[in-house]
């Protein structure tokens, strides 16, 4: 198989990003993180005074700024209308309001758009992480793998990355975001049929990148 689409979906703090981009680099694959681009618009939605929970608003708006997204595993890049958004999108205030500009239909279509798009022009191949890569952005990708882990696991590694913040806290946070992302009507976090579910509560991320680099290379030789 010359060229390979891998979905990488899960909920956050299963490893999905750190696994995805060190499958892609080792692989020779680009990389996009889908996450990144809601972030991305949630924050031009805060920046310009647009109230996350006002849906109609948020529909009006959503076509407005210019999301680009570097695809190189080794320096992911995100801007908005040129500017540098990797910092911002990475911010409490974004964080807690993602889940509801995500769940906006007019805003999953263009985004959606946006992500099939960079899937096709990446000639080698890609991994793309999210929430609905397997279910609805790429449908036939090569390999769908579904990462799952305990919400303590997750809580843990998520207030690791965030520099000794409350475990509980965050636990509580984490849960509050994934219920919301798995209950929404348009596109919701959900594990295809076909994807290769691996939980990764007891594996360390070393383990986690050698299951997937393997389940690809299979794929790979199996076509
Ligand atoms: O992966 P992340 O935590 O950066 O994602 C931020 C939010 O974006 C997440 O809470 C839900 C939303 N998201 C989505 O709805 N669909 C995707 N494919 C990726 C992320």
């Amino acid at each position: 198989m010359e060229s390979v689409i891998v979905a990488i979906d899960g909920p956050s703090g299963t490893g999905k990003s750190s696994t995805s981009k060190a499958v892609a680099a080792k692989l020779g694959l680009s990389y996009l993180d889908t996450g990144a681009q809601y972030r991305a618009i949630t924050w031009w939605m805060i920046s310009n005074g647009i109230d996350a929970n006002d849906a109609d608003a948020v529909a009006d708006a959503a076509g407005k700024p210019v999301i680009v997204s570097g695809t190189d595993p080794s320096r992911p890049t995100i801007t908005v209308d040129g500017v540098d958004a990797s910092g911002p999108i990475r911010t409490e205030e974004v964080t807690s309001r993602v889940s509801a500009v995500s769940a906006v239909p007019e805003v999953r279509a263009l985004i959606t758009e946006l992500q099939r798009s960079i899937a096709r022009g990446a000639a080698g191949g890609i991994v793309v992480e999210g929430r609905d890569i397997g279910t609805t952005v790429l449908p036939d990708a090569d390999l769908k793998i579904f990462l799952t882990a305990s919400p303590e696991a997750r809580a843990a590694r998520r207030s690791g990355e965030l520099k000794g913040a409350d475990v509980r806290a965050t636990r509580e946070a984490l849960v509050k975001r994934d219920a919301a992302d798995s209950s929404r009507k348009t596109s919701p976090l959900a594990k295809a049929g076909d994807a290769v579910e691996v939980d990764t509560t007891e594996l360390t991320l070393d383990q986690v990148i050698e299951c997937v680099v393997t389940l690809v290379e299979e794929r790979r030789s199996a076509t």
